[in-house]
């Protein structure tokens, strides 16, 4: 998930002097931000400072964040001569930044935490090329889908033929493990995530399980369609609040590890309610092994970073 952010202070402080794209394009600083919360929190892994939509830019996307407005697309994707116009990418030389804040971020971490390079998956990289920016009901995404669906697997393939060789370079550069996240996946039918991602998220994560590196399959709202997200691919499915944990399990199976799930928003509940949502969580993973604790989604700005430390403290048995 998101580590980094506006609810840490030497994060806000940086970004009094940078945009997030300043902070995304030099290495030197996103290597910094990437160490804030390994510093901060005592966390087990640290995850590259970085956004799914930086691929936006080579694209000739055009992308800008307005402050408080989230991602703004200023060509975004209306008919299929824009899907094959998109250019095809080399990371290392179009994305050449992102590697050298991996290269960075892996020599100036301790050895013993390990560094998680990332991407968005296929459908949740069209939902913001083809939306322009955020969407509650993707209503953009989903007639394109339904109304020119050669079009559509059209872009979602090339978008999963980016982020594969993607996270591939990553890995090559330094990142110990690979997250893919389809964090707005949840907003499908069990039946359309089948037709219509499934096949392109599995093709990317094929592409990058290639380099070797362990990955971490991501979504939220996938309860209703949890074995299909499973099916795609990932060492490890990371899944939001919504199922309970052990559900989660048992339907993808033991032989996969998993990542979650606590509400972000516990964060900012009275310690004893948030400590016990904790503990619910770390007693229903049973102690079996190849539980990731993590939140379900990113840390909500509005959080204390205190109580951010407090739940790694008691996960770690403090
Ligand atoms: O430690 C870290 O925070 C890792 C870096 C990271 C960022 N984005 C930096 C960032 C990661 C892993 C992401 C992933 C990302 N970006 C996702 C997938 C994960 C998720 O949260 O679902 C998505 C959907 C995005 C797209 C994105 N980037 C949005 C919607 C926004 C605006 C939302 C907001 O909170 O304003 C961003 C901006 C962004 N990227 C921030 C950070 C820390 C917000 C803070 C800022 O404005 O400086």
């Amino acid at each position: 998930m998101r580590q980094a952010g506006r609810y840490m202070p030497e994060y806000r402080k940086l970004r009094e002097q940078h945009s997030i794209l300043d902070l995304c394009h030099t290495p030197e600083l996103a290597a910094q931000v990437t160490l804030q919360p390994v510093t901060r929190l005592g966390v087990d892994a640290a995850i590259l400072f970085a956004d799914i939509l930086l691929p936006f830019e080579p694209l000739g996307l055009g992308l800008s964040f307005a402050a408080g407005e989230g991602p703004h697309i200023a060509n975004p994707i209306e008919r299929l001569a824009d899907v094959e116009r998109l250019p095809v990418l080399d990371p290392e030389e179009d994305l050449g930044y992102v590697l050298e804040a991996v290269r960075l971020a892996r020599a100036a971490l301790p050895g013993d935490i390990p560094l998680i390079g990332f991407a968005g998956a296929p459908f949740t990289l069209a939902s913001y090329a083809v939306e322009g920016g955020s969407s509650r009901t993707f209503t953009r995404t989903k007639t394109l889908m339904y109304q020119a669906p050669d079009t559509w697997n059209l872009l979602l393939g090339r978008m999963a033929d980016l982020v594969g060789h993607y996270l591939a370079a990553q890995a090559r550069a330094g990142a110990q493990a690979l997250q893919l996240f389809d964090s707005w996946v949840g907003c499908l039918s069990p039946a359309d995530y089948r037709t219509y991602v499934l096949p392109h998220s599995r093709r990317a994560l094929a592409l990058a399980a290639a380099s070797g590196a362990p990955i971490i399959h991501f979504g939220t709202g996938t309860a209703p369609f949890l074995e299909d997200f499973a099916s795609a691919g990932g060492d490890v499915i990371g899944v939001d609040w919504r199922i309970p944990i052990d559900d989660a399990w048992g339907r993808i199976g033991e032989s996969r590890a998993i990542q979650g799930n606590l509400d972000p928003a516990a964060l900012l509940a009275p310690a004893p309610e948030r400590d016990r949502q904790v503990r619910d969580i770390v007693a229903r993973a049973a102690g079996r092994p190849g539980h990731i604790f993590n939140l379900g989604h990113g840390v909500l700005p509005e959080t204390d970073v205190a109580a951010v430390r407090a739940v790694v403290e008691l996960v770690h048995g403090g």
